[in-house]
């Protein structure tokens, strides 16, 4: 194929706008795959996906299709659906020049919409605005145009109008590809290998699968090449294209799109972003600039029983060899155990993968309270030079320093947009507020609809932000969020303490400004949930040695035989039994015996 009758494009779209249906339609009408051939959605591969309804894995298809008379080679190349994979969507995009923007004719654009948009505009990629499910009833392409005019300047004609349920105009998406999307640029065949990394994932049986988007040259079996991060060198054992099945080729060249397995031994080695070239090469150009993901939500991830330990450990290797973006360290905890700290790139990744946890490997866990990653200004010389950095950043309340070494505390921001019918912006804007927002923006985008931008700190949307939005919009507001880095924040470590003694587990990092509140529920939570003691047990939370709330939980004597069952001895042997196995489960903190079950019920989201 020569390079001008290939093209590369994505499917960009909110969350259930149809991204999958249309894939599988183009794949049906190029007779990639046979017509309904398929369960559900080919592309779709994962169990969770499909439950989810969104795309964790980027997956990659080519596509023969006939246009006047000449075959085109279309590489549709699948993106992840939220924006929480920003980084997975840019680096797809990255592999493109071109973008078909899915719109429901129902529900119009959403917040993802915009977020989508705005990451293929800013890279410069043709745009084929597409409005999806106008066989509904209560469609309505009118106002829906209106929308993609006032938000993206598209011209209301220029906008493709199809089903992708029943294929209604759908050829002319696959025209429009041809017609409106240039094909790969900068491309030369007669130069050495060079291609991007875009996507990778592993096969139990083939080990890394990696997918490249060839600039240069030609590959082929047996070549030798290298990676341009990780400096290391290959051999090429298969290689060829996705449809969306791997299908063995003798060569991929330039501009074509295509899978490679060599001997990488973990996902770990195949950067996505990374370079790779014909091994010898020197001074080769980089096909993208190459960016590390960097993890913004924290969590810990504990088994239920701490008998699975090894069983949660080696489903987290599994899983992280197939996502190289979650970072895993090791934690210990006095009242829950052995466990890990994993770090990801933002809610919806820490959903999906905790749901991928339990559902693929039947992992039962325990996942604390998510918190987010501060930076710290040390104060003086001294620190700086013990800490090796003026800057540090830290992970973990756990190990946030003390304020006496601090000049000053940075916390993550985002920029989060709304998309809601008018009738909701008071709650909306009431909600925005109570979490610390700062209202950006805020336009009509049509006669009812409304688009509302925010900067948010992280901490304040990271636990039940959406949730609550959903609520009070019933279900119609959409969300999204990038991020947009640090500012100056007065934040406090807010300390835990039963009977005097402080319990690490249970401290947080707040704003001070929200410190007293959450203190006083976390107490709260505790007095109902801890169990009475010989002993009265006083709960407090403090700030830097200010107390700032209280509870008491009185002394009890504890029988558990006094009551009702005094006459039947085996039965009350049996429930001494059962009061003795309870006690071993129990942690001994400050002299207080706490089962884990309160730590779980205070520590879970
Ligand atoms: P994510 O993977 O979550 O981004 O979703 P998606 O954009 O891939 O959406 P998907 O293709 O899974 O479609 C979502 C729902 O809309 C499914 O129930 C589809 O059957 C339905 N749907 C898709 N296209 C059409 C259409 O043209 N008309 C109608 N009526 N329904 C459609």
């Amino acid at each position: 194929f020569p390079v001008e009758r290939i093209r590369n494009f994505s499917i960009i779209a909110h969350i259930d706008h149809g991204k999958s249906t249309l894939a599988d339609r183009l794949l049906e009408l190029t007779g990639t795959i046979s017509k309904g051939g398929h369960e559900a959605q080919m592309l779709d591969r994962l169990q969770v996906e499909r439950e989810r309804g969104i795309t964790v894995k980027a997956q990659t298809a080519t596509l023969v299709y006939n246009y006047q008379g000449n075959d085109y080679l279309l590489n549709l190349i699948d993106t992840p659906g939220h924006v929480d994979f920003s980084f997975e969507v840019s680096r797809s995009l990255a592999a493109c020049q071109g973008v078909i923007l899915l719109v429901d004719a129902n529900q119009g654009v959403q917040a993802q919409t915009v977020a989508n948009f705005f990451l293929a505009f800013s890279q410069n990629l043709a745009i084929v605005p597409v409005m999806n499910k106008i066989d509904l009833k209560n469609a309505d392409p009118e106002s829906v145009a209106i929308q993609m005019k006032n938000v993206f300047e598209f011209e209301p004609k220029n906008i493709l109008r199809i089903s992708a349920k029943t294929g209604l105009n759908v050829d002319a998406v696959l025209q429009s590809i041809v017609e409106r999307i240039p094909p790969p640029k900068h491309c030369n065949i007669n130069k050495p290998f060079r291609a991007l990394l875009f996507d990778s994932w592993y096969d139990r049986y083939r080990g890394v699968i990696a997918v490249i988007a060839v600039i240069d040259g030609i590959i082929r079996n047996g070549d030798a090449i290298s990676a341009k991060h990780t400096g290391k060198s290959y051999e090429i054992k298969d290689l060829g294209i996705l449809q969306p099945n791997e299908v063995s080729l003798s060569c991929l060249q330039a501009g074509q799109v295509g899978y490679v397995v060599c001997n990488m031994r973990s996902s770990n080695e195949a950067k996505v972003g990374d370079t790779l070239f014909k091994k010898g090469l020197t001074n080769v150009e980089e096909v993208a600039s190459f960016r590390q993901s960097k993890p913004m939500v924290f969590a810990g991830v504990y088994p239920m029983d701490q008998s699975e330990t090894a069983a949660l450990r080696s489903a987290l290797d599994k899983l992280t060899l197939n996502d190289s973006s979650v970072t895993v360290a090791k934690e210990s905890s006095a009242a829950l155990g052995q466990g890990w700290r994993l770090g990801f790139l933002g809610l919806l990744h820490m959903e999906v993968f905790n749901q991928r946890l339990e559902q693929e490997y039947g992992a039962e866990v325990i996942v604390t309270v998510p918190s987010v990653p501060y930076k710290s200004e040390l104060l003086g010389e001294k620190n700086i030079k013990l800490y090796g950095a003026r800057d540090i950043i830290v992970n973990n309340p756990a190990q946030f320093p003390d304020i006496s070494i601090i000049e000053q505390f940075f916390e993550p921001m985002v920029l989060g947009t709304i998309i809601t019918p008018d009738v909701y912006f008071g709650p909306i804007m009431s909600l925005a507020l109570d979490r610390r927002g700062v209202q950006i923006d805020s336009k009509n985008i049509d006669n009812s609809r409304i688009m509302m931008q925010f900067r948010f700190p992280l901490n304040e949307i990271a636990v039940d932000f959406y949730d609550a939005l959903k609520s009070l919009s019933s279900g119609y507001a959409s969300f999204d969020y990038e991020e947009d880095g640090f500012q100056e924040s007065d934040i406090v470590k807010l300390n835990l303490m039963l009977n005097g003694e402080i319990v690490e587990e249970l401290c947080t990092v707040v704003h001070v400004s929200k410190a007293r509140k959450y203190g006083k529920e976390i107490c709260l939570r505790l007095a109902e949930t801890i169990p009475r003691q010989m002993f009265q047990v006083a709960i407090q939370a403090v700030i830097g040695g200010k107390v700032v709330a209280r509870e008491n939980v009185a002394a009890l004597r504890k029988d558990v035989t006094a009551k009702c069952y005094g006459g039947d001895i085996s039965r009350k042997m049996k429930l001494l039994k059962r009061q003795a196995e309870g006690k071993k489960r129990m942690k001994s903190i400050a002299n207080i015996e706490i089962p884990r079950e309160t730590f779980i019920k205070v520590l879970k989201r």
